[in-house]
């Protein structure tokens, strides 16, 4: 019979196609996923190292996950991703009995790595950076969805932003050839998927310089090109590499959604000095100034860290003034945490604990009123939804807009992965709720066609 695994996916969206790749490859080498890890004679945590929560998180999986080692000794348990690039000791330490430790350029080779473990009374380690397979591609990936495709165009990041952890987990920014993009997204479009998330640390950096040189704008433009791609996102990009070029093409490309994440982090110029995030709060402004004054509406999102060494009140106040000015349409928000080898982890941890949870707390709750705000805004309006799946309210369906709100509507679940158009009825700080044009115009046409609702037929 053969093996059957289970993945665990922390983090980020890049982690998610991590995670892809390597229930492909563990595929392709004859193994079977299983939707329970109970069920799983393989465990692989794919994880973050982000904030020291996350890593917290990974270790208190491994407390559980130790139960059943105990009772099924056969179990196979890697630990994979960026967590495990940077501690590998502290995992073999804290959890023995981890068979396999892998970084994150492993997705790949995954398959090989498990069959490799299974046979090794030591647990293997593989933190090699050596590009073999190449991280970038993805042959055997086993997508979640069958009409959202995650696409990698670069990974790692050139930066050295004073809290970040990433570009030593993740390396040096490598780049794929476009040419090898845009093949993989007119296959990815024949198979019928409508939605591109172009995925890179910071995405918008990105330039092949391989051949003609096409830089993150033109390629954009060029998917934007290819027949059956309706709808393209990206993240994350980097204030610093955003252009007037991207601003354009996302005006004239109905395709490319209307939505940015622009992580600003802070809003006090001197925090991001000692943050080293290369732009200043007046940059960051004049850059959310032509944003707003585009002619096609464009959301806003971002993250921000709050607590950061040498944070004063003065400089949060700087940071809630400009959610005021740019009015965010979401808002991820953290309290600063000391990273292992970052520029920042010698710079006093100054602002105590409570504090860093207060502004949290006064910051998030600013955001959550802002959103109440702009979703109201939304009454009345009729709007283009791709159904993404089941919601997580009473209501049936979720979908999304192109500037990425979530509405909820109620529909039959064959709407999944279709265009369709819904009115707005309601709001929420996080989401919108809505009614499925064509239900109300099949109630209109009369009683006889009122059978569409769910369950009803
Ligand atoms: N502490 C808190 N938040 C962090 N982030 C990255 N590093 C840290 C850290 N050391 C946040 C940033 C980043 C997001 C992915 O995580 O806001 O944009």
């Amino acid at each position: 019979m053969s093996k059957r695994y289970f993945i665990e996916t922390f983090g980020c969206q890049m982690n998610d196609l991590d995670s892809e790749k390597i229930a492909g490859s563990l595929s392709h080498e004859g193994m079977e996923p299983v939707s329970d890890a109970s069920e799983a004679d393989i465990i692989i945590l794919n994880t973050c190292s982000v904030r020291e929560k996350a890593v917290q998180k990974v270790y208190a999986r491994l407390g559980e996950i130790r139960q059943y080692k105990a009772k099924r000794r056969d179990l196979l348990v890697g630990v994979v991703g960026c967590m495990a690039q940077l501690e590998k000791d502290r995992i073999l330490k804290k959890a023995p009995f981890v068979n396999l430790v892998a970084g994150p350029q492993k997705g790949n080779a995954m398959g090989q790595l498990v069959e490799l473990s299974a046979k090794s009374p030591e647990p293997v380690v593989d933190l090699r950076t050596d590009e073999m397979p190449s991280p970038l591609e993805s042959p055997y990936i086993m997508r979640g969805s069958a009409w959202r495709a995650n696409i990698t165009i670069s990974e790692g990041c050139n930066r050295q932003c004073a809290f970040c952890v990433v570009p030593l987990t993740r390396g040096k920014e490598r780049v794929r050839e476009s040419a090898e993009i845009i093949r993989e997204v007119r296959t990815l479009a024949s198979k019928g998927y409508v939605e591109i998330v172009l995925l890179g640390q910071t995405v918008n950096s990105y330039c092949d310089r391989s051949g003609e040189v096409v830089n993150f704008a033109e390629l954009l433009r060029r998917i934007a090109g290819v027949r059956g791609i309706r709808r393209i996102r990206f993240t994350s990009p980097h204030p610093s590499d955003f252009s007037d070029e991207l601003l354009e093409v996302m005006i004239s490309c109905p395709a490319v959604c209307n939505q940015i994440h622009l992580p600003v982090q802070s809003g006090s110029s001197k925090v991001l000095r000692a943050m080293r995030r290369g732009y200043t709060r007046e940059r960051y402004l004049d850059m959310i100034g032509k944003i707003h004054a585009a002619p096609r509406p464009i959301a806003i999102s971002t993250d921000i860290i709050v607590g950061f060494p040498g944070e004063t009140e003065s400089d949060f106040q700087d940071t809630l003034s400009l959610l005021d000015a740019v009015q965010y349409d979401s808002a991820f928000s953290f309290k600063y945490s000391p990273r292992p080898f970052t520029a920042a982890l010698n710079f006093p941890d100054d602002v105590p604990e409570e504090e860093k949870g207060r502004r949290l707390d006064t910051l998030q709750r600013k955001q959550k009123q802002i959103q109440n705000r702009i979703n109201e805004g939304y009454l009345g309006q009729k709007a283009e939804v791709l159904v993404e799946g089941n919601a997580r309210s009473r209501l049936r369906l979720m979908g999304r807009l192109s500037n990425n709100k979530i509405v909820n509507f109620d529909g039959p679940d064959a709407l999944i992965g279709r265009f369709e158009q819904v009115e707005i009825t309601g709001f929420s700080p996080n989401s919108l709720k809505g009614t499925w044009m064509r239900q109300l115009m099949k109630i209109e046409e009369g009683p006889q066609n009122t059978m569409i609702r769910p369950g009803n037929n």
